[in-house]
């Protein structure tokens, strides 16, 4: 039997409730990456916190983690995350570089505003880990979708149970 882990960082909540629908469907363990620090609520100010960052290739602290431990025990990572900057959230990087992912599959799920294609994100997973990422089966929700997703959601873990 396969362990899965939904490890999500979200912090308008769109992904988390991705999250959420996809462990009423599959289970498995969540875990919510968070800054150690609190992002700004005022967009702006988020915004040019989020684009430093990504310049300075920064690795955040994280708020909580899981132990390298428990870690281990984990088959499949459902990894979700928003599109910032046509990239990936800092602080999702700071996760990755914790772990040894080489026994692992990792699945990216993220939310956006026009980014379907996740930018850079996919790419930055695969750089950052050592872990096999199924970039073909990356989910894309769009905001405005999160609320209508439930039937591709269903069908999309389906074809993920069967191969993964
Ligand atoms: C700092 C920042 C940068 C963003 N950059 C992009 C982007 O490049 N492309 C895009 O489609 N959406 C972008 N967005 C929109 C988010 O990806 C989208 O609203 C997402 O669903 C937020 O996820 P959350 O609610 O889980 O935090 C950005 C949002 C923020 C806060």
């Amino acid at each position: 039997m396969r362990k899965i882990l939904i490890a999500y960082f979200s912090l308008q909540l769109h992904t988390k409730k991705v999250a959420e629908k996809m462990h009423d469907i599959c289970r498995g363990d969540m875990f919510e990456i968070k800054n150690e620090i609190e992002y700004p609520v005022d967009f702006n100010f988020l915004a040019m916190i989020a684009q430093k960052q990504l310049e300075n290739k920064t690795f955040p602290k994280l708020k909580d983690v899981i132990s390298r431990e428990a870690m281990q025990q984990y088959d499949v990572v459902l990894l979700g995350f928003p599109i910032w900057w046509n990239d990936l959230p800092r602080t999702v990087c700071t996760f990755l570089k914790m772990y040894d992912f080489s026994n692992k599959v990792i699945i990216p799920f993220f939310t956006h505003l026009g980014t379907s294609y996740g930018g850079q994100s996919i790419q930055t997973i695969q750089a950052l880990t050592n872990g096999k990422v199924a970039s073909e089966f990356a989910f894309a929700v769009h905001d405005d979708d999160v609320d209508k997703i439930d039937g591709v959601l269903g069908d999309w873990l389906k074809k993920l149970s069967e191969k993964y």
